[in-house]
Formats: C-alpha cells, sequence, structure tokens
C-alpha cells in the first residue's frame, strides 16, 4: 500500500514554513513559486514512488548539469524552450497579433555585442574550409513596407558545430554579426555553411536523452534576432532544407514557415551556396516589445 503524507495539516504546515510564509522578509512571488515546487514536488515523490536512491540521483543530476553549464541546452531538449513559444504564440493570437515571421527558440549560445555593419558583413574569419555561403535577404512590416535600418542580429556554428566563445580554439565574434538593413531593407553577409550538430556525447543532457531513447542532434542551422523601432523584436532561425534532421531536431526549433532553401553551385572560385530569407515583423505601439526577452546571456550588460 502507497503511504502518503503530502496532504496531511502537519506537512503542509512544514512546507509553508519551509517556503517563508510565516516570515515578512523576501518575495511573495518566490516564496509562491517555491511551494508550487515543493508541493508539486512531494506530489511525485508518492505518485511514483520515487525511492532514496532515485531522489539523490537526481540531486546530483542537477549538480553536474550546473558544472557542465547544459541547463539551458536541457531546457530545449526536454521541449520546454519551444513550449514557451507555443505559448507566446497563442497569447499573440488572442491579442491579435498575427502575421510575420514565426518565432523559434533562442537556444544557449547567443553572444551580445558583435560587430555592427551597414548593409553587409562577413561573418566567418577565413579559417573554416566549409563551403562559402551568401545570403540575402530583405526586413518588411506586415504590410509589405520594406524596413530600413533594422538590425539583424545574426549567429551559427561553424563546420566543426561549435560556436566562437564557447569554443575558444575561434576567434572573436566569429560566425556572429550585427548587420543594419539598406534603404531598401535588404542585408547581405558572407560566411560558410553551418553543421548540424548535437549535445556534448558525454554530458548530462545527452544522458538524460539516452534514458528516453531519443538522440540529441540538431539539422544545421543560422539563429536570429531581428529588431527595428517601432516593430516587434524577432527571435527565430533558419533551419536548412535537405538536412537529415529537418523535421527530426532534438530541440524543436524548425517550423515550416523558417525552412530555407539552400542552393549549392559552383563557379571559377569553386562550390559555393546561397541562401534568400526575407524576415517580417510585426508593428508594435509598445515600446518594451521591441527588445528581446531579458536572460542571462554572454557578453550581455
Ligand atoms: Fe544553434
Amino acid at each position: 500500500m502507497t503511504i502518503r503524507i503530502s496532504q496531511t495539516a502537519e506537512v503542509q504546515q512544514f512546507f509553508e514554513g519551509a517556503c517563508g510564509f510565516d516570515q515578512a522578509g523576501g518575495s511573495q512571488r518566490m516564496k509562491n513559486v517555491v511551494h508550487r515546487v515543493l508541493n508539486d514536488s512531494i506530489k511525485i515523490i508518492e505518485d511514483l514512488q520515487i525511492t532514496p536512491e532515485e531522489f539523490w540521483k537526481a540531486v546530483n543530476y542537477l549538480n553536474e548539469l550546473g558544472s557542465r553549464q547544459e541547463a539551458g541546452l536541457l531546457v530545449a531538449g526536454l521541449g520546454l524552450e519551444h513550449y514557451l513559444d507555443l505559448l507566446m504564440d497563442a497569447e499573440d493570437e488572442q491579442a491579435g497579433h498575427v502575421g510575420g515571421t514565426p518565432r523559434t527558440i533562442e537556444g544557449p549560445l547567443y553572444v551580445a555585442g558583435a560587430p555592427l555593419s551597414e548593409h553587409f558583413a562577413r561573418l566567418d574569419d577565413g579559417q573554416d574550409p566549409g563551403t562559402v555561403l551568401y545570403m540575402t535577404g530583405q526586413v518588411r512590416d506586415t504590410d509589405g513596407v520594406p524596413l530600413a535600418n533594422a538590425i539583424v542580429d545574426v549567429w551559427h556554428a561553424n563546420t566543426g558545430g561549435t560556436y566562437s566563445y564557447f569554443d575558444p580554439s575561434q576567434s572573436e565574434f566569429n560566425l556572429r554579426r550585427r548587420i543594419q538593413t539598406d534603404a531598401e531593407g535588404r542585408y547581405r553577409l558572407q560566411s560558410i555553411v553551418p553543421s548540424g550538430y548535437g549535445c556534448p556525447p558525454d554530458g548530462p543532457t545527452q544522458k538524460l536523452l539516452d534514458q528516453l531513447g531519443r538522440h540529441g542532434q540538431r539539422p544545421a542551422h543560422i539563429h536570429f534576432f531581428i529588431s527595428a523601432p517601432g516593430h516587434r523584436h524577432l527571435t527565430t532561425q533558419i533551419n536548412l532544407a535537405g538536412d537529415q534532421y529537418l523535421h527530426d531536431d532534438f530541440a524543436y526549433a524548425t517550423r515550416d514557415e523558417l525552412i530555407a532553401e539552400i542552393h549549392f553551385s559552383d563557379d571559377a572560385n569553386g562550390r559555393r551556396a546561397d541562401i534568400d530569407f526575407d524576415f517580417v515583423l510585426q508593428p508594435t505601439a509598445a515600446p518594451k516589445d521591441e527588445s528581446r526577452h531579458v536572460r542571462v546571456r554572454a557578453l550581455e550588460a
């Protein structure tokens, strides 16, 4: 017979005390959140009959996750980051914020403060022998009006599937730039075709995915923040057509409208790839919607 004590007055009172409900100081919001987490945790322990061995394994897992800096990877892999997108989409729909390029997950690998250029930027430092990529497109509003001086903040992995800053072997801000659009709302960039990548195979995220019978691979993709005064900030990424993981992304970032065709060709300089992709922003009268969500990001003040 399962023993249950979580809902007794004694245990309830005990955890209310642990959450500081009887203390004047602290944050009421935090007290409410922690109380809910503790209440749901003890229900899980009883409902699933979590053993002490499993409990301490979970505690140790949190330590591992932190020491490897993989909490951001795990929330993507478990679909929680995609769930936040779905929730924001539903809120937008209810508020009548429709149209434009869909959002998708930011992931944990943005670095603030990449060099800013006008109209064009080369993203790579010339050290990676990947296929040369030329990408261009236009930033418009939902009425089709081109947005001059919009900022296209772009970042992607190298051919080894790693990102500068997090991979110290790459030069500073390699494959990261901010590009201001021209009078026609256009941006152009030169880079190298990124590779898809997976979770570190020896890390805690992959260890959990293994237990779920899942892989930890992503298709090749390019991340973007698109912003312009008077318009809602867009966090998105394009996923490259033809990748074997395009519709099997462990982080669930692929959306149909964000699949970018990539055209390979050969010219006098060798093999090249071309992508044409436009971004459409929703207008806003709320200045706070022009900025990305606040979260801890590398080099962000
Ligand atoms: Fe990424």
